[in-house]
């Protein structure tokens, strides 16, 4: 099929980049010139697994292009996929004028057997009022759909060639159809391809990252409730996992962060509070999550007996909101920073992925911090070592080097990258989200 794709972040790229592995042909449009180089010239514009090499391919081949002329995308387009930011307002609602604006634009330039699909996460309706922004635009009834996209940042490539499901939310059957054949190249099976209209469509998406959102935050909850009695939440998770009907998303950690959980949870409340429901559990989501995320400088400060942070200098392990990206969007390491410089630590920061130079503009001129090579780097001369982000090569840390490096035996684990067992015996403080608190330090 002869695909448009408007927007090249995350679920733009990486969706058409996967089309286009499947021989659509696929035009990916953006505002931003140095993205539409970088991606003729077979590069990706994001960190991703395994993306490169695809877009890399598909260049090459001829069946993966980029402009920033949306005109010469959209005129021979089948189908339109409108992946474009959706930022939150200060109210946690969502800003359209870039889905609005480029609905606008594109309703002169498309033909009238062109699908629309709005495909990055929408408050409900949005889909419908596309349609009629881009049909006044045409002079005829476009068709459109929503066709939200299930994609996590790290694992997105293996999410889009192998979805769990595709939604197609749509008034317009002649929608329905040339998405079911498009998609038809990621899922076999017709039944994990459903059909509804757009309102519910786009419901279930805000519904199903709610549940991951609260599922993470009740978890968070039932962990601190651990530490205080003395028992390990990641049994304590075990043990309930058995149960089928209890899902696996169900690690406690630092507060969830990324570009979706914290604006979809907020996206909802504000969806409720609109049509006058109660939003009390969705806005306390939001606020457990947050005070999830300062609970990680307060276990720092307890490591000291509440003493003055001033002077301390604090090693903090990851900076991306999660393992396997550099996206630091409402990372709760940034939080943490943010936190213990506050309190007058001085802060060395390691993260395999995440750039300086983002995390720099993040911490607006914040010159308590600095950036070290490497994990052990960052812990030379450490009052605490933080664990906040799930990289792989933090479970594997020497604690006999770090006994000698540091000036504290002091870890706090935000993650439970530590086995519990390797750490007990060896004279160290160490605080695990969930975990009882092994004290064996010397004064
Ligand atoms: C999330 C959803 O998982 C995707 O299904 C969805 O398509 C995507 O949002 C989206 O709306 O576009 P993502 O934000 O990339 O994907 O990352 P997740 O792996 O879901 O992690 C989100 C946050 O929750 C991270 O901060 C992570 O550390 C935290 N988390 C995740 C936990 O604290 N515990 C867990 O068990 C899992």
């Amino acid at each position: 099929m002869e695909v448009a794709i408007l927007g090249t972040g995350y679920v733009g790229s990486v969706t058409g980049a996967c089309l286009a592995e499947k021989d659509h042909s696929t035009t990916l449009v953006d505002i931003e010139a140095w993205k539409v180089d970088l991606i003729s010239r077979g590069k990706a514009p994001i960190e991703e697994e395994g993306l490169d090499s695809i877009i890399e391919e598909t260049v090459r081949n001829g069946t993966l292009r980029a402009t920033l002329d949306l005109g010469k995308a959209v005129s021979r387009a089948e189908v339109v996929l409108l992946c474009l930011p959706t930022p939150p307002h200060e109210d946690g609602s969502a800003n359209l004028d870039f889905v609005f604006g480029a609905a606008k634009e594109l309703g002169s330039l498309i033909r009238p057997e062109t699908v629309v699909a709005t495909r990055s996460t929408i408050p409900v309706g949005t889909t419908r009022k596309v349609g009629k922004i881009l049909s006044e635009a045409a002079g005829f009834e476009v068709k459109v759909a929503n066709n939200p996209e299930f994609l996590a940042e790290g694992t997105a490539v293996a999410d889009t060639r192998k979805p769990s499901r595709i939604i197609i939310g749509t008034d317009f059957p002649e929608a329905d159809q040339k998405l079911r054949v498009l998609y038809h190249s990621f899922v076999d099976e017709s039944q994990r391809i459903l059909t509804m209209d757009p309102l519910s469509s786009e419901m279930s998406k805000l519904f199903a990252n709610g549940i991951l959102a609260s599922d993470i935050t009740f978890s968070n909850i039932v962990a601190e409730i651990c530490e205080q009695v003395g028992a390990d939440f990641t049994r304590v998770r075990e043990g309930a996992g058995f149960d089928p009907r209890i899902g696996k998303f169900t690690k406690a950690g630092p507060g969830y962060g990324g570009s979706c959980f914290p604006k979809d949870t907020r996206s909802l409340a504000a969806i409720a509070k609109e049509v006058s429901i109660n939003s009390m559990l969705l806005d306390e989501i939001t606020e457990v999550n947050s005070y999830m995320q300062h609970r990680i400088a307060r276990k720092v400060k307890r490591a000291f007996e509440g003493e003055t942070l001033v002077n301390k200098t604090i090693a903090v392990l990851g900076l991306s909101f999660k393992a396997g990206t550099d996206d630091i969007r409402e990372s709760p390491a940034i939080t943490l920073v943010n936190d213990l410089t506050n309190e007058g630590a001085r802060v060395v920061a390691y993260d395999p992925k995440a750039l300086e130079e983002e995390v720099r503009k993040k911490l607006e001129g914040n010159d308590l911090v600095d950036f070290a090579k490497n994990k052990y780097a960052a812990a030379e001369g450490a009052d605490a070592l933080v664990i906040m982000t799930e990289w792989g090569e933090f479970s594997t840390l020497d604690l006999n080097h770090l006994a000698q490096i540091m000036s504290s035996k002091t870890i706090i684990d935000a993650r439970h990258m530590l086995k519990l067992g390797s750490v007990r015996g060896q004279g160290f403080y160490y605080d695990a989200v969930g975990r009882p608190l092994i004290n064996e330090r010397q004064a």
